[in-house]
């Protein structure tokens, strides 16, 4: 830190320009953070963020490690509720609801703000269990034709229906990174969420694996608002519509995904997007 921090403007100066809003804002919000700060134990990790997240596009989040990428996404189906010693304060509406109000059902919370990790994570049964198991636990699972359309539903909204159609009674441990990513993906729609976060979801992948995933998302944010953490520039580049570049738990600059990458406002933004630290 020491070492970048003397060639990069002060936080103070990028702190007042801080932009909540893109520049061309077209559709509506889903998610908006007021001045939210995270905590882990004394030590904080989100400083005021502030930025509103639309409706059916893709937003990335960018930044280098430990900036806070993760932790924000996580504050938004309040999974670091679960992390000791944590605390939020600010606003974090979905909707136009407080998520940290008093009496929110978090259960019902992240079944409609669902979530694929960097490491996909199938449990070791079938493939169509795998599905099917999130179906019954959320109470939705219904008669056994039902279940069996769902699976399908989701493994081709997954794009990996074709690959695995014959062989839905087989251990999901038995596919391919990628394939198992996408499982992941089929599971989280499964539960049929309304937002779909993705930390890094393609980092452990091969290139043609990751490809696939681009091309999913694409597809995905016709029916779903997705955010999505990567390190990569250039997956930034190609599947999102917004970018926010987050540095040392702020958020620094947030505008369409053109202007972020060609026409930067902050020369910290430059800096990092042109490959000058990070
Ligand atoms: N479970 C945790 N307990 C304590 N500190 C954490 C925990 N997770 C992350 N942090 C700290 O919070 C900061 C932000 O981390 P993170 O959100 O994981 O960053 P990023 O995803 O941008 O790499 C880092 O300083 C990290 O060390
Ligand atoms: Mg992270």
């Amino acid at each position: 830190m020491s070492s970048t921090a003397r060639t990069i403007p002060s936080l103070a100066s990028v702190a007042s320009r801080q932009q909540a809003e893109p520049s061309d804002p077209v559709a509506p919000t889903k998610i908006e953070a007021e001045s939210l700060d995270f905590f882990y134990g004394t030590t904080r990790a989100l400083e005021g963020i502030t930025l509103r997240i639309r409706t059916n596009v893709v937003t990335a989040f960018i930044g280098p490690s430990g900036c806070g990428k993760s932790t924000f996404l996580r504050t938004m189906n309040r999974m670091n509720d679960i992390i000791p010693g944590t605390r939020v304060t600010g606003g974090l509406r979905i909707d136009g609801h407080d998520i940290y109000a008093p009496g929110v059902d978090v259960v019902a919370l992240r079944r409609r703000i669902g979530m694929v990790f960097q490491k996909s994570n199938p449990f070791p049964k079938s493939i169509f269990e795998n599905i099917a198991y999130g179906l019954h636990v959320n109470g939705m699972a219904g008669s056994k034709a039902d279940v069996a359309a769902r699976v399908e539903e989701s493994l081709r909204q997954a794009a990996l229906w074709d690959e695995v159609k014959d062989r839905l009674q087989t251990s999901a441990l038995a596919l391919s990174g990628g394939q198992q990513q996408r499982l992941c993906i089929a599971r989280a729609l499964a539960i049929r969420p309304e937002v779909l976060l993705m930390d890094e979801p393609a980092s452990a992948l091969d290139p043609i694996a990751t490809q696939r995933i681009e091309e999913l998302i694409y597809d995905l944010k016709k029916t779903y608002t997705i955010v999505i953490v990567t390190h990569s520039m250039q997956q930034a580049a190609r599947v999102s519509d917004y970018t926010a570049f987050f540095w040392l738990g702020r958020l620094v600059e947030y505008d369409r995904t053109d202007q972020i990458f060609t026409a930067p406002t902050e020369k910290l933004t430059e800096d990092y997007v042109t490959g000058r630290f990070g």
